[in-house]
């Protein structure tokens, strides 16, 4: 486990038991990003970075009964309480990284992906790694229930232009990782970045 993973899961083992708590209004931001994946039923998508897996039950919806709905997360406190809110009935949860998927090439439709690309300690890598796992033509959201600048205000900081999810920055990072940038908004309500796997 490299010193990277283990930050990540000490910050949150910490907060994994009040995370749903702390965001109760995300849910509604969580099932509209979710329908822009464009998902249809017996679709084969992973939210990667699941954490309290709060977004499988709009991916299960999306999918049906005859889709196949995984959630990845590398802190065994945050999929704990996805088991303990019951979300477990509506996806598969792994632990597992997101930089070495147990999943074969091309195997999902798409991936889904909250909160997760500002703790990548590799996002390039990391990022192909996802594009490996989905077949051509597949999609990947990239999404935040906050646009950057009101995170950054949550936070106490300032965004800054070398800031990885700033779309100058974040098209050729995609596009070096196997994935085509096809919509991008950032509004103080959402974050949503939407790309198409290439062939
Ligand atoms: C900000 S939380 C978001 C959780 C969830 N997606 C949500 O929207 O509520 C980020 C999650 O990504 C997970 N994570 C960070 N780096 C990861 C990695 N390399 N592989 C898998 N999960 C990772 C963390 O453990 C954490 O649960």
């Amino acid at each position: 486990m490299s010193d990277d993973h283990t930050r990540v899961q000490e910050f949150f083992t910490a907060r994994a038991a009040d995370w749903d708590r702390k965001f109760p209004d995300d849910g509604p931001a969580h099932a509209a990003a979710v329908a822009e994946l464009g998902l249809r039923p017996g679709d084969r998508v992973l939210d990667a970075g699941c954490g309290t897996g709060r977004a499988l039950t709009p991916l299960r919806a999306a999918v049906g009964a005859s889709g196949v709905v995984l959630g990845a997360d590398l802190t065994p406190a945050m999929l704990q309480e996805a088991v303990r809110a019951g979300r477990e009935r509506d996806g598969w949860l792994l632990l597992a990284d997101v930089a070495a998927l147990p999943l074969r090439t091309g195997s999902l439709d798409a991936v889904f992906a909250a909160g997760l690309i500002a703790h990548l300690p590799d996002p390039a890598g990391n990022l192909r790694e996802l594009a490996r796992v989905v077949r051509p033509g597949g999609s990947l959201a990239l999404f935040h229930p906050l646009g950057r600048a009101a995170l950054a205000a949550r936070q106490g900081r300032r965004i800054t232009p070398d800031d990885l999810r700033a779309e100058p920055n974040l098209r050729p990072l995609l596009a070096g990782s196997g994935w085509r940038l096809t919509s991008y908004v950032d509004e103080d309500a959402r974050f949503l970045a939407l790309a198409v796997r290439e062939d």
